[in-house]
């Protein structure tokens, strides 16, 4: 039997909740598919600094690196947060984890379930039709720039006090931009062939090489309509008129920042998975956080999770069929109006309103082996 070894990393908050209920499609599909997954779980986040005094043991990193994919769910909370640069803190664990395995693409799909249309807070119409890809970049820009906190004069100003200062560095190299851009014309080769790419070019100069790269890359793919949008005008445009985007390629922190705002075209945050890959060993995630202000109440939306499994499945291990038996399961089961809270709207009768495990039991089992 084929069998994949998969490293999960539960994390924080809800993060053990909806990892669960990962795993139960995970076992369902190699159930149907006669595949055989086995789990390694790690500490990364506050857990691991509870555990282990850092945000990513090394032996976690290594868990990691030794499997054939890692499943992580959410690290961080208020228990760790602290304006202390000397202190850890858990998102540095999955910084650190994308950085030491080179997930340079983080793909972030805004899929549209029809029956959900209603639990968008923008218009149906505004949300109808929308199906667009965020590639980000993952492992620059400011994220992983130089940074510093320090005390002097200039820093005190005229009104005296302490004297601090800190700067974060926004930074990038060509060759970053350059395989960012070749991911995202690959990928829209294989959807609508449009490519919009987000910078701040009026402003920024790392925006001016990133749009000069672009642009180099484009002349590669001239079947790919290539289009440049500032990213404010993109914040504007992903809630005015979503549907005119296909793929769209953007640094870091802006990726971040239209991920989450682009999140709620689908109706929650909780429903936008994500794929962080490189070139060895790729991470699948929600894209959001650990939920700390739901966390333990059995209420978090695993869909998130769930179709960060369906991608698994659909880039790590080659399984197209497995992979959009999961994305039928989980239509199936929003077309029998089955919500969570955050997905729920007005229509919803009370009793399809589910928690977390539930919601993931009605997903796994939708996914029978074929008599
Ligand atoms: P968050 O994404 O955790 O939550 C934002 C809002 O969305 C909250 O109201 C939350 O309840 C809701 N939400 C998120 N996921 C949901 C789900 N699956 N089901 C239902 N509702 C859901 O963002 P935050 O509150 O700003 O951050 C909390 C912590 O998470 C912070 O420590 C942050 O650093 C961390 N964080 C981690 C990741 C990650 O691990 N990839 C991503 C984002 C934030
Ligand atoms: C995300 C998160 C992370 C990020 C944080 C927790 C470091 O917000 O995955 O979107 O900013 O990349
Ligand atoms: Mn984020």
């Amino acid at each position: 039997m084929k069998t994949y070894r998969i490293c999960l990393l539960p994390g924080d908050g809800i993060g053990p909740e909806i990892i669960a209920e990962g795993v139960k499609v995970l076992d369902a599909v190699g159930e149907k598919y006669g595949v055989g997954f086995t789990y390694d779980e790690a500490l990364i986040g506050g857990v691991a600094i509870d555990e282990m005094g850092e945000a990513l043991p090394a032996a976690t990193l290594a868990a990691a690196k030794a499997s054939d994919a890692v499943l992580l769910a959410a690290v961080g909370g208020p228990k760790w947060d602290t304006t202390d640069p000397a202190r850890p803190r858990p998102e540095q664990g999955l910084l650190g984890i994308r950085k030491e395995l080179g997930l340079y693409a983080n793909l972030r799909p805004v899929t549209i379930f029809e029956a959900l249309a209603g639990a968008s807070t923008l218009k149906p119409e505004v949300v109808d039709g929308v199906d667009l890809v965020i590639v980000r970049e993952l492992t620059g820009g400011l994220y992983f720039g130089e940074r510093e906190r320090f005390y002097d004069e200039e820093g005190a100003g005229p009104d005296g006090g302490n004297g601090q200062r800190a700067y974060d560095t926004l930074e990038y190299r060509e060759y970053e931009i350059r395989r960012i851009a070749r991911h995202a014309f690959e990928m829209a080769r294989k959807r609508r062939s449009k490519v919009c790419s987000i910078d701040k070019a009026n402003v920024l100069e790392t925006s001016r090489l990133w749009r000069e790269i672009v642009h180099e890359v484009a002349a590669d793919y001239p079947d790919v309509e290539l289009s440049d949008m500032l990213v404010d005008n993109a914040a504007m445009q992903l809630i005015k008129a979503p549907a005119q985007f296909d793929v769209v390629v953007t640094e870091n922190m802006f990726g971040d920042i239209l991920s989450d705002e682009a999140s709620m075209l689908s109706g929650s945050l909780g429903m936008l998975a994500s794929a962080s890959l490189g070139d060895g060993v790729a991470l699948y995630e929600p894209s959001h956080g650990s939920a700390p202000d739901i966390a333990g109440q059995g209420i978090a939306n695993p869909l998130a999770q769930i179709l960060s499994v369906e991608m698994m499945l659909r880039y790590s291990f080659g399984m197209r069929e497995a992979a959009d038996d999961v994305l039928a399961a989980v239509t199936a089961v929003l077309d029998a109006g089955f919500r969570t809270g955050d997905i729920a709207d007005a229509s919803t009768p009370e009793d399809r309103v589910v928690g977390t495990e539930m919601m993931g039991s009605l997903v796994a089992e939708q996914i029978q082996p074929t008599e």
